[in-house]
């Protein structure tokens, strides 16, 4: 993907990069064939709030604008519309221009600060969302908005912004939000409070917390609580479960297996009155059973 950069507030040129890389990857995700261009200008709020005044009548700052170049028809994407892409072909470039980006570096720098995680994880998934706009994605119906997420996770996890290790939210803020998530818990039978986090290799983080009944058999677990969340959010790839409990309490049977379908491999925190210890659920469930279990060709 060809980039016209437009530097109204800067931002390190290692972000920068990693842009770059999550550009080309949308555009390997999407299956495009042609050669795309697209504007981004990084500005200030100050900016992107004329920005959203001019052109979308909203007098308000935002953290990402997309303004496409081409209308594709309803349920279409760019990597179906390649006749389309290519009323956009601009001879200077040699490229199909397919849109104008504006993102805010304060929002980048101030959502960072919320989600806990960095600035190039922020920056790099603000222009994911701004260039899957660009391509026909949209997120105002349910199932579109789905589409949108997975196309944006299967794109995020394709770059790993987390690779080198100085990147995502960090274990620290994974196991404490995961004491958070136990304050949550509805426990007045066993009055054992469990909180868990469990973080998806895109960044993403689902909490859940254990939820207990009076007909005891229907309890559900802290962490079955994250992964079904995270699972109905779209999310089906997960690096580290962070759990807090009153004790040690490494993941129940039936946790690990539920774990095990999505992420045999998923790292283990459990905390408690101020310790941590750290296993693999490879660990925790030797030999267990997965989706590839019943697929002949996996059998020795
Ligand atoms: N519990 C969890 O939330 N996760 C586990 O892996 C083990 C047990 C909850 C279920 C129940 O609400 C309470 O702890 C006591 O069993």
């Amino acid at each position: 993907m060809l980039i016209d950069w437009n530097i109204l507030s800067g931002m390190g040129s290692d972000i920068l990069a990693r842009m770059q890389e999550a550009a080309d990857a949308c555009l390997d995700a999407e299956k495009v064939n042609v050669p795309c261009m697209i504007s981004v200008c990084l500005c200030g709020d100050d900016y992107i709030r004329d920005i959203n005044r001019q052109f979308r009548n909203m007098d308000s700052a935002t953290d990402v604008l997309s303004f496409p170049t081409v209308s594709y028809p309803a349920g279409r994407t760019a990597g179906s519309c390649e006749s389309l892409l290519r009323h956009e072909y601009d001879a200077d470039s040699g490229a199909c221009f397919i849109g104008d980006l504006f993102i805010s570096t304060e929002h980048v720098a101030s959502q960072a600060a919320e989600y806990g995680h960095s600035q190039m994880r922020e920056a790099v998934y603000l222009l994911v969302h701004g260039i899957c706009h660009l391509m026909g994605y949209d997120h105002i119906e349910p199932q579109d908005k789905e589409r949108m997420r997975n196309m944006e996770e299967k794109i995020l996890s394709s770059v790993d912004v987390r690779r080198d290790g100085e990147d995502g939210t960090d274990d620290e803020k994974l196991l404490s939000l995961a004491r958070e998530a136990m304050t949550r818990s509805y426990s007045p039978y066993s009055s054992y409070p469990v909180g868990a986090a469990l973080r998806c290799t895109d960044g993403r983080i689902y909490l859940g917390c254990n939820i207990e009944n009076a007909s005891f058999s229907l309890t559900n677990c802290a962490e079955r609580t994250a992964v079904f969340k995270a699972v109905s959010e779209g999310a089906r790839s997960f690096d580290t479960i962070a759990i807090a409990a009153k004790t040690k309490a490494w993941p129940c049977g039936a946790c690990r297996q539920v774990l095990n379908e999505f992420a045999p491999e998923i790292r283990v925190l459990v905390t408690w009155d101020g310790h941590v210890e750290e296993k693999k659920l490879s660990e925790l469930l030797p030999e267990g059973f997965g989706p590839r279990s019943m697929d002949q060709n996996t059998q020795e």
